[in-house]
């Protein structure tokens, strides 16, 4: 693993690798010993973490995993501190920040930059791997690894993310998680989604092109409760009211799209409920309270699971296993 940019590339062995990982570094950590071992497994690596585009989970959850770790980190999240105010291009902001660190962890609100950035690396001396933090509105990997550990974990006495029924609601369209998510799905043996979104946010057809192409069997609806009593897990996301041109997502009545009391009721009992967060009026606070609300977890697990992700970049992943045992 060297870059992570584009989801489409993980493939089962290495996801539930990934999630035995993030599971070893957790148990590790809750003893004195093991959150000192796992402190001297990259103490010489520096990550960058270029944040440009709004964050509070991703950014704090890469920041505390790569200190876990031992690593330390340099940020730059206001472009106007950064020399591109003087003009500097984008590829030249992005090789010197890898002059002086090992990873760049990066989020843009244009779509493509990571990748481009990975590109850049991959024809310098001394490249460095880029992780995709989020691109625009187009994917957000590491928040579907997340994703899939917190599913996996949740379903572990149920014969895991197989076979399982997963609904996706709220902006399809512009969410980048769904995205992401819908990707890493073909890697899981017979899962059927269910997408619950407004008309004009719904799934766009490049991702549902690649379900089919994959054979992932869908379903869309407007209609929530109606598909609550067939789910497994529902992935609640947030209006992205930011991408807006003219107030186009103020018109939709989003209590057609969101939990509180009434769809728990509908709600199978060992189903669970997750959202990237940040939450809008999707999810009644009250929810928080139900034993099948998994967000909170979700968030906590994203910070394992991006630890597992720089152990497997720097290939430390046999050291784990030898403090382990
Ligand atoms: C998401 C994002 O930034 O795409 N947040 C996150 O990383 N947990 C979801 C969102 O902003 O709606």
């Amino acid at each position: 693993m060297f870059h992570v940019i584009d989801p489409r590339v993980f493939e089962r062995p290495l996801l539930d690798e990934l999630c035995a990982l993030a599971t070893s570094a957790r148990l590790l950590a809750k003893t004195d010993a093991g959150a000192r071992a796992l402190r001297d497994l990259l103490p010489t690596h520096r990550a960058m973490l270029y944040f440009t585009q709004p964050s509070t989970r991703t950014f704090l959850s890469f920041n505390n995993a790569c200190h876990i770790l031992g690593m330390r980190t340099s940020e730059i999240r206001d472009p106007s501190t950064s020399s591109e105010v003087k003009g500097e291009s984008f590829e030249d902001s992005i090789r010197t920040f890898s002059s002086y660190v090992d990873v760049i962890v990066m989020r843009t609100k244009e779509s493509g930059r990571a990748a481009q950035a990975a590109k850049l690396m991959n024809g310098i001396p001394r490249p460095v791997p880029v992780i995709n933090a989020g691109s625009g509105s187009d994917q957000h990997p590491t928040q579907a690894l997340l994703d899939i550990y917190t599913l996996q974990r949740s379903f572990e006495d149920f014969g895991g993310i197989d076979g399982k029924v997963i609904g996706m609601m709220g902006d399809l369209k512009r969410g980048r998680t769904v995205r992401s998510l819908c990707y890493l799905m073909k890697n899981y043996k017979n899962v059927r989604l269910v997408f619950i979104a407004p008309e004009l946010f719904a799934m766009e057809p490049d991702v549902k092109a690649y379900l089919d192409q994959h054979k992932i069997p869908y379903t869309e609806t407007s209609r929530l409760e109606d598909a609550l009593p067939t789910l497994d897990a529902i992935y609640v996301t947030r209006m992205q009211t930011e991408w807006d041109t003219a107030g186009e997502s103020r018109n939709i009545d989003l209590s057609k799209f969101s939990i509180g009391a009434q769809q728990l009721a509908r709600l199978k009992r060992d189903a669970i409920i997750m959202h990237p967060l940040p939450r809008g009026a999707e999810i009644d606070p009250t929810v928080d309270q139900d034993p099948r609300a998994m967000y909170w977890r979700q968030e906590r697990n994203g910070m394992w699971m991006r630890v597992a992700v720089l152990i497997k970049i720097f290939a430390a992943e046999n050291r784990i296993a030898e403090i382990a045992s």
